[in-house]
């Protein structure tokens, strides 16, 4: 199995940005904890401050080659329709994962353009919501193998 992780702008300073709010893990710690917690799927780690990049890297999961998209896009997550319609595009599941719980912040923080077309938000969880986006996906794939077995025995 195959799980693309993209993170957005300013996580690259995780560990040393607004560690009250973020934790003192870095992203280089919570990718770590990815690869010990799901020894057997293949990740792909992507960050980036870019918005173009980002979606980038969203429409190469497009044909197939991942399974989900565990997705944290930073503050494009308050206003990015570009970020939300590259997602909006993809035949696989997409969990937006924040580690704040973004509804318990600033008002401009409570809104998530990009939800709508995921298939769940994880917030408040730290770098545990990571953990719980890829069991997410495991499960999504996992059910639509054994609809498609029982299709097959019908
Ligand atoms: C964040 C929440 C966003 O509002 C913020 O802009 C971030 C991080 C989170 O993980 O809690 O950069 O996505």
């Amino acid at each position: 199995m195959h799980i693309l992780v993209i993170n957005g702008p300013n996580l690259n300073l995780l560990g040393k940005r607004e560690p009250h709010i973020y934790g003192t893990q870095t992203l280089a710690d919570i990718y770590d904890e990815l690869t010990k917690n799901f020894p057997v799927i293949q990740f792909t780690f992507f960050q980036s401050n870019h918005e173009g990049e980002i979606i980038d890297t969203l429409q190469s999961a497009i044909d197939g080659t991942q399974d989900g998209i565990v997705f944290n896009p930073g503050a494009f997550t308050h206003y990015s329709y570009a970020i939300r319609d590259a997602v909006a595009a993809l035949p696989i599941p997409v969990i937006e994962v924040h580690l704040s719980n973004i509804h318990l912040r600033e008002e401009f923080r409570r809104d998530s353009v990009i939800a709508p077309v995921c298939k769940a938000q994880v917030s408040g969880f730290g770098s545990a919501g990571y953990l719980l986006a890829v069991t997410m996906i495991v499960n999504a794939r996992q059910n639509i193998e054994e609809t498609s077995k029982e299709k097959h025995s019908e």
